[in-house]
C-alpha cells in the first residue's frame, strides 16, 4: 500500500509518501514570521500559496495513480492551518477516488519514531514547540504518563530566544549559546508529580539576562534544568511501567544535549535509548503518511463529511489496533 500524508498543523506544510518498507518522497515548505512567533492566520496563509508547487513536486517523485490513501494531520493544531491541508488531502482524495484517513499529529510523531529505530514498546518522550508529554501504550491505547502543565517545551525555548534577540525557532540558537556557557545558574525546577512546568524558567531567564548574566550562561543553565526535568520524569515512567525502551521525538528532540542526558539515563538503567533522525524528529509528512497507512491497513478511513479538523485532538482518543 502506498499511502500520501499532508501535515500542516503549525509552521511546516509538508507532503510525504510512504509505503510499508520506505519513504518514497518528502517535499515541504516551512513557514518563518517575519517578526515574534507564529501568527496561525499568516502561517494558513503560506501553506494555501506554496501547497500547489510542494504537490507537484511529490508528483514528480510518484506518479498520482500509484496512491491507494490519502492521509491529513487532523490535529491537534492551529485551526486555520489544519483547514488547508484538510482541505487539499480531501481534493486530492475525491480527484483520485481514494479513500481519506485522519491522523492524530502526536501519534503521527510516535509512530514514525518506531518505525524508524525499530523501538518495540518504548516510554516516549515527545518534545516539540507546542507539546511536552511522556507517552507510552497500554492495551489498545497510547496513555500520557506525564505532561506540561502550562507551555511546551520548544514555546519555552523559542519565548527565551526572541527576549535575547534570536530569530525564531530558537531551539537551535539557543543550544549553540548553551555550548558556550560555563557557569550554571539556578533555575525553578518544577516538577509535580509527573507533571512539569517552564514558564517559571521563561520568565527567570529573561530576569536574568536583562539583569547582565552572560545569556551563554543562561542559555546553558535553562537548558540543563529544563532537560533534566524532563529525563526525570520519562525516568520514573520507565521504571513503573518497568519498560527498556526510551524513544525521543519532537521537533527539540533534535538537541544534542538533551539526547545525550536521556542517553545516560538509560545506560544506567540498562536500557535502550531511540532517536529518528533530526529530519524525522519535527512535523513533516512522511510521518503523517506511514501513520495513515496503519491506519488504512486496519480499515480506519473516514468519509469526506466526517473530515473536520480537531484542533484539540488528544492521543488517547485513538483506538490503536496495529
Ligand atoms: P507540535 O504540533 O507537535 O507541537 P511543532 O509545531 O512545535 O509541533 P516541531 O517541528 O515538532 O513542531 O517542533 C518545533 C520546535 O522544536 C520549535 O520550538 C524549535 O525551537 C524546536 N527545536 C528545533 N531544533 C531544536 C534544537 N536543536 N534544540 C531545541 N529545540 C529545538
Ligand atoms: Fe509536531
Amino acid at each position: 500500500m502506498i499511502s500520501l500524508g499532508i501535515e500542516s498543523t503549525a509552521w511546516n506544510f509538508s507532503i510525504g509518501v510512504v509505503s510499508e518498507d520506505e519513504i518514497i518522497a518528502l517535499e515541504g515548505n516551512a513557514y518563518s514570521p517575519k517578526e515574534g512567533g507564529i501568527h496561525p492566520r499568516e502561517a494558513a496563509q503560506h501553506h494555501s500559496e506554496i501547497a500547489g508547487d510542494v504537490l507537484k513536486r511529490v508528483f514528480e517523485k510518484v506518479s498520482s495513480s500509484e496512491i491507494d490513501v490519502v492521509s491529513f494531520s487532523q490535529g491537534p493544531g492551529m485551526g486555520p492551518c489544519l483547514r488547508i491541508g484538510a482541505t487539499v488531502a480531501r481534493a486530492i482524495a475525491l480527484k483520485l477516488g481514494k479513500p481519506l484517513v485522519g491522523v492524530n499529529h502526536c501519534l503521527a510523531h510516535v509512530e514514525i519514531g518506531k518505525w524508524l529505530t525499530n523501538a518495540k514498546d518504548p516510554v516516549t518522550l515527545y518534545v516539540s514547540g507546542g507539546n511536552s508529554q511522556i507517552i507510552a501504550r497500554r492495551g489498545d491505547r497510547y496513555r500520557v504518563f506525564g505532561e506540561t502543565l502550562d507551555i511546551g517545551i520548544g514555546n519555552a525555548i523559542d519565548k527565551f530566544a526572541r527576549h535575547i534577540g534570536l530569530p525564531h525557532p530558537g531551539g537551535p540558537g539557543i543550544e549553540r549559546l548553551a555550548q558556550k556557557g560555563k557557569r550554571y545558574v539556578e533555575m525553578p525546577y518544577v516538577v509535580k508529580g509527573m507533571d512539569f512546568s517552564f514558564s517559571g524558567i521563561v520568565t527567570h531567564a529573561m530576569r536574568l539576562c536583562d539583569e547582565g548574566y552572560r545569556t551563554e550562561d543562561i542559555a546553558f543553565s535553562f537548558q540543563e534544568t529544563a532537560f533534566a526535568m524532563l529525563v526525570e520524569v520519562t525516568e520514573r515512567a520507565m521504571a513503573y511501567l518497568e519498560r527498556d525502551e526510551c524513544l525521543l521525538v519532537g521537533g527539540v528532540g533534535a538537541n544534542k544535549r538533551l539526547k545525550e542526558m536521556l542517553e545516560t539515563m538509560c545506560k544506567e538503567r540498562d536500557a535502550e535509548f531511540y532517536a529518528p533522525p533530526a529530519e524525522y524528529m519535527g512535523d513533516n509528512g512522511a510521518m503523517i503518511a506511514y501513520t495513515g497507512l496503519l491506519m488504512a491497513e486496519h480499515g480506519i478511513t473516514m468519509e469526506t463529511q466526517d473530515s473536520q479538523v480537531r484542533p484539540d485532538f488528544r492521543i488517547e482518543e485513538v483506538r490503536i489496533s496495529w
